[in-house]
């Protein structure tokens, strides 16, 4: 498909602001890589202390980022990525890092985002929660604002239809670190314009990206693949296969992954695996998509692993791929 991302027509050259919803790890994350890259950016959570953690810990990141003189911080290389797409040229100055403070601005309310060009929404991974906000967003935001989601696995289509605007409702869905990896997975609804697919396109590729395009089936490209995956490392815990470090070292020295698939769980966060998991189950209609057991007992005990740990982006570099 032909797009350009040279102000040529559509929305293309109107992207300047974004608003962020939600800020846990991926939406901080966002926020973050919007900002460094010239973006106006509006960062919302409803929950007061989130807000003031992401605040904090984005604060300190580009601050860090200055002083190190990079764009994103390289703690890690994954061992599929070559590393000098790493090391770019375009360092973070100080002017670049006190603009990028500047630009990004942090509120309780979603009543701010009146002019915002674009909203990417990175709240809890709920089709009832999500839509609930795409209908408050649409009677929020400009005529012309797109609303992407940066969901795991839930239809866009559906989040369209809760809203007045399905031409310019589009999935953006960040990798985890999203200042770190390179992809962005674009999922057009059943409604999608092209419009707003090559706004969004040429957005993420301002902010460095690759792009893959998946069709709206639940998970798309990557989690219909990645979750299944994780889903049996379960499996194979539960059932006494090997131990979780055997399982993980197997998977990473046998085939080249650059982590385990329970250590990338307890990155990406046990609860979000199961949604994504529930979402493949019930929207694919196969059994083979059942959360495994075990997954859905450390979630009702309350054990989601590493991401509840985190207390900043720095921390979150060490995770290589999601
Ligand atoms: P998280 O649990 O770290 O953060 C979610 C944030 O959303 C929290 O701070 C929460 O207070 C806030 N929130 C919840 N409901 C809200 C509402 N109605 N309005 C405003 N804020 C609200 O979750 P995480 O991991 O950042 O995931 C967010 C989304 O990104 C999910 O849809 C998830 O599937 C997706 N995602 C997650 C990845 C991962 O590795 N964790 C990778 C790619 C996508």
């Amino acid at each position: 498909r032909q797009s350009s991302c040279d102000g040529g027509g559509g929305h293309m050259a109107e992207i300047r602001s974004v608003g962020v919803v939600g800020g846990g790890q991926m939406g901080s994350g966002i926020a973050q890589l919007a900002a460094v890259n010239g973006l106006e950016v509006w960062l919302h959570d409803s929950d007061p202390t989130a807000l003031s953690k992401a605040h904090q810990s984005i604060s300190s990141t580009i601050q860090s980022l200055v002083s190190k003189g990079r764009l994103t911080k390289v703690l890690f290389v994954p061992v599929l990525a070559d590393p000098l797409d790493f090391l770019t040229d375009n360092f973070l100055t100080k002017e670049k890092g006190a603009e990028a403070v500047r630009m990004l601005k942090y509120t309780s309310s979603l009543e701010d985002f009146g002019s915002v060009d674009i909203v990417i929404e990175a709240i809890v991974e709920s089709e009832e929660v999500k839509k609930k906000l795409f209908t408050l967003l649409d009677s929020i935001v400009k005529e012309s604002a797109i609303l992407a989601s940066n969901t795991s696995s839930i239809s866009i289509t559906r989040l369209a239809s809760a809203t007045s605007r399905p031409t310019q409702v589009i999935g953006m869905h960040f990798m985890n670190p999203p200042p770190i990896m390179k992809l962005v997975e674009i999922i057009r609804g059943a409604n999608t314009s092209e419009d707003t697919f090559n706004a969004t396109k040429c957005l993420a590729e301002r902010l460095g990206k690759k792009i893959v395009c998946s069709q709206d089936f639940s998970g798309f490209i990557i989690n219909r693949i990645l979750m299944p995956m994780i889903n049996e490392a379960f499996h194979a815990l539960y059932t006494g296969v090997a131990t979780k470090e055997d399982i993980d070292a197997g998977m990473k020295l046998g085939t080249n992954h650059p982590m385990g698939p329970l250590e990338l769980a307890d990155h990406i966060g046990l609860d979000v695996c199961l949604s994504i998991m529930k979402v493949l189950h019930a929207g694919l209609g196969d059994s083979k998509y059942a959360p495994c057991p075990l997954l859905v007992q450390y979630v009702d005990a309350g054990r989601l692993g590493r991401k509840k740990e985190l207390d900043d982006i720095e921390a979150m570099s060490f995770i290589s791929l999601n």
